[in-house]
């Protein structure tokens, strides 16, 4: 091998772990932007010397359906045209669809919904998308509630991105509120959300397609160089 091709291969294993090592450490979070949404809130809670809130995975499921019923269509998200899903497609459709009796629907005390085409990450999706007013100030600091479940969903495995928050009072930790019949948290791909234990990267995947496909091209280019050299 020759010095430069070393070099060149050196360089490019480098941006290559750059660019990966940034999406494995946003991995090792939580592995899931859902359940990092609920951290931040939880504590926003706790530095306001709030309770924290159980994050309930029904619930939460319940919240990946609510941002389903709007197919798509950010342009139905708050402002003065702001459409919202009929409450009775909570016990219709939204909990049938996660594998949950509507007898164990629990008041929805609050909710945060925001969409904008541009993908953010928990923090901002928290403080620049779902609580910029009072009224949502009133919801994440509510002293009635006990649970939360968080989701978002990006359209078409793109852009715009919908993201979620319902709060409720009902009894956490309870298998009673927001239960999965037989007690397994129902996926609903694509979206994610929060509670349920696992990994998903539907919003952002192709940050980790980036990176592969950088490996790939740099890989034939380097084998190109170390042909024709
Ligand atoms: C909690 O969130 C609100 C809204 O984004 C923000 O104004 C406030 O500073 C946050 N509190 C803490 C302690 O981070
Ligand atoms: C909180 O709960 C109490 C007692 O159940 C009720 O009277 C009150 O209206 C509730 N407050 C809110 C903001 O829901
Ligand atoms: C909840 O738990 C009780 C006791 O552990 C059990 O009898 C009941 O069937 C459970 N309900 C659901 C909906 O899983």
């Amino acid at each position: 091998m020759t010095k430069a091709l070393r070099f060149l291969l050196l360089t490019l294993l480098f941006i290559y772990a750059a660019a990966t090592g940034s999406a494995d450490t946003q991995l090792k979070v939580t592995d899931n932007p859902a359940d990092k949404l609920v951290a931040v809130i939880n504590e926003n809670r706790t530095a306001h010397k709030l309770p924290t809130l159980y994050d309930n995975p029904g619930l939460a499921c319940i919240a990946l359906q609510y941002i389903k019923a709007y197919e798509g269509d950010c342009g139905a998200v708050g402002g003065s045209k702001g459409k919202k899903p009929p409450e009775s497609e909570f016990a219709e459709t939204f909990a049938p669809n996660c594998g949950i009796e509507a007898s164990a629907l629990a008041p929805i005390t609050g909710r945060f919904l925001g969409c904008q085409s541009k993908y953010v990450h928990a923090p901002e999706a928290f403080s620049e998308i779902l609580v910029r007013n009072q009224k949502s100030l009133d919801i994440l600091y509510g002293k009635n509630d006990t649970q939360v479940g968080a989701a978002l969903m990006g359209t078409d495995g793109g852009s715009p991105y919908f993201w979620c928050v319902l709060f409720s009072s009902g009894k956490p930790n309870s298998n009673t509120s927001f239960a999965f019949e037989g007690g397994v948290a129902k996926t609903t791909r694509p979206g994610c959300y929060s509670g349920a234990n696992d990994e998903c990267s539907g919003a952002h995947d192709w940050s980790q397609l980036n990176g592969i496909w950088l490996f790939a091209t740099t890989l034939l280019i380097s084998l190109e160089f170390a042909f024709s050299s």
